[in-house]
């Protein structure tokens, strides 16, 4: 064959090709631009609630205990009781620390005939009421754990799609922290049902009202297909990329109606979507697997109309697994808010709140939405009583400052301080930092060990020593919220800034390296930083807040910092 005539057979090859593509996609309805869509959503965000989780804890980060990083699963109620008095014993409790935390293995493997989580029948045999009632008794809260999935991570009875009743039953025990993991999670699909019509009944009403979904505004993908028969559905309703609005859905009065869903069952894939009445009120609807016997099936919820008019529209907002694990979170933080509320109004006594601590590791990138959905987001994996890990896990959550707020905290997982074999700078240095980077203070160590046999307080102990360091607690503490800056990271060291109230400022020079290390920074850059409003003064009164030690200087601070070693200041301007 001549060249020429080589090149055109080809191109016609090709043309035919795409021709016989195009025509492929229409007749299976398939939109290649929704592919795209749908394949960017993964990897991203599309879920987006601005609106502050604001339950009116953790002004400051939380401060307490958690049998986690010491029990493991090896716990009982006689333990519990056991730290709570020696919380209360050692001048723990004086210092701030304020929540007993119960962690993962509190939980019988059966619920009860009503379908409550109870405690351990064989460890926790006065069960979780009592036990708060116990720990309240010295002063101080309880907290609980359960994880974001069917099952806990050892494998236990857990909350997800049981959120209602989980949050009525913590809020009756009375409890005050929540840590909710995220092992055995099921994310929510990003595919979304085909709407043949929507059908409001109930309340009254004597004919079932029916709307086609072909009659409705579509808007981005959605979009209506008629089927050969006659019949038609909408499309495009997954990965938050279309939505269909029904304008005018009138109902008699205003009550709770029936909303069936009639959808065209296309595979055999879980389905999602959210619909959304009259802009504000929200309700999930997640259909499970389904066989296609029929070409249609149903799915029922309860929603609130208002009499007259009524907007209600119809998307997939699930685009990634962030999506999923934001409104996973956010669903279980609401019923939180509302068991708590609901159970303070029905027994006329005083609320509750309930601390809401999220713990996916970080996977998600929780620092984006975690604020909408609670009050604390672990960061990165769980943490282990070495170096290695306690320095790994700073480099991640160091970073993540901006996201900090009152309410709302970064949480590096709970202190090893104590723990495996940290030198004594290694433990003041993972307490310091964590102080620095606003991060809850929640030990996990054995405190029953800083009581005597003769029942006095190991006022020697080191490790209670570091754990009580009021200056270190304050600076933890600090009303403003705000997690340190690293202002200087060169390698080995680093210099970390955390603006504090009434105008002051916490300085902390850290020594990564294994030789010793001689820092320096200056007042003058550290004023020259915008979040600090420490003012220009002749002179600076600078408080090391481990030797207790106070300096004046009207700009150079430096020291020589050991290996893995911290010097940390508390900086004011001194005024005449
Ligand atoms: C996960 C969490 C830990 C702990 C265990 C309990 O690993 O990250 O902090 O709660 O589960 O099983």
């Amino acid at each position: 064959m001549k060249k020429g005539l080589l090149i055109f057979s080809s191109i016609a090859a090709g043309v035919g090709t795409a021709a016989g593509g195009i025509s492929y996609l229409k007749k299976n309805n398939i939109c290649p631009r929704c592919e795209v869509k749908k394949a960017v959503s993964k990897l991203q965000r599309n879920y987006v609630n601005e609106t502050p989780y604001n339950n009116g804890t953790c002004l400051t980060p939380p401060m307490g205990w958690s049998s986690w990083n010491c029990f493991r699963n090896k716990i009982n109620e006689n333990v519990i009781l056991d730290i709570a008095k020696a919380v209360k014993e050692s001048g723990l409790a004086e210092a701030g620390y304020v929540y007993v935390n119960i962690d993962d293995c509190w939980q019988s493997s059966m619920r009860d005939e009503n379908g409550k989580l109870q405690g351990d029948l064989g460890t926790f045999p006065h069960g979780i009421k009592w036990l708060v009632n116990e720990v309240n008794s010295f002063g101080l809260k309880l907290g609980i754990y359960s994880s974001n999935g069917t099952l806990t991570c050892e494998d236990l009875p857990a909350s997800l799609n049981n959120e209602r009743i989980d949050a009525d039953t913590f809020a009756e025990w009375g409890v005050e922290y929540f840590k909710y993991d995220y092992c055995h999670n099921v994310a929510l699909p990003s595919a979304a049902p085909y709407i043949d019509s929507v059908v409001i009944s109930g309340n009254g009403i004597d004919e079932d009202l029916i709307y086609k979904a072909s009659d409705a505004a579509l808007s981005g993908e959605a979009k209506a297909v008629v089927e050969d028969n006659g019949n038609s559905y909408v499309k495009g309703l997954c990965s938050g990329i279309g939505t269909v609005t029904f304008n005018n859905i009138e109902v008699p009065k205003d009550g709770k109606y029936v909303f069936t869903i009639v959808m065209k069952k296309y595979d055999s894939d879980a389905k999602y979507c959210v619909a959304t009445v009259n802009g504000t009120d929200k309700y999930e609807i997640l259909i499970p697997e389904n066989k296609a016997f029929s070409r249609d099936g149903r799915h029922q919820i309860i929603i609130t109309l208002k009499e007259g008019n009524n907007i209600i529209s119809l998307t997939n907002p699930v685009g990634s697994e962030m999506d999923s694990a934001a409104i996973l979170y956010e669903r279980m933080g609401k019923e939180l808010k509302r068991a708590t509320k609901e159970y303070a109004e029905k027994n006329n006594c005083d609320e509750k709140k309930i601390v809401f601590s999220i713990c996916e590791w970080g996977k998600n990138r929780p620092w984006k939405w975690g604020g909408s959905a609670g009050n604390i987001w672990r960061t990165t994996p769980d943490i282990f009583p070495n170096w290695a890990s306690i320095a790994g896990i700073y480099e991640v959550n160091v970073r993540l400052n901006k996201y900090a707020r009152p309410g709302a905290f970064n949480d590096p997982d709970m202190l090893e301080v104590g723990n495996g074999k940290l030198t004594y700078e290694e433990n003041k240095s993972h307490f310091t930092l964590w102080a620095m980077m606003a991060a809850p203070l929640i030990l996990g160590n054995d405190i029953r060990t800083f009581i005597k046999p003769d029942g006095t307080v190991d006022k020697d102990s080191k490790i209670l020593k570091i754990l009580t360091n009021r200056d270190i607690i304050a600076i933890d503490q600090d009303e403003l919220g705000i997690q340190c800056s690293r202002v200087k990271n060169n390698v080995l060291t680093d210099v970390l800034v955390k603006p504090l109230s009434n105008n002051e400022v916490a300085l902390c020079f850290f020594n990564k390296g294994l030789g010793k290390a001689n820092m320096s920074y200056t007042v003058e850059e550290i004023c020259n930083l915008t979040s600090v409003t420490l003012p220009k003064a002749s002179k600076y009164i600078c408080k090391e807040l481990w030797s207790g030690e106070t300096i004046e200087t009207d700009n150079v601070i430096s020291a020589q910092v050991p290996s893995h070693g911290v010097a940390v200041w508390r900086i004011s301007a001194q005024t005449e």
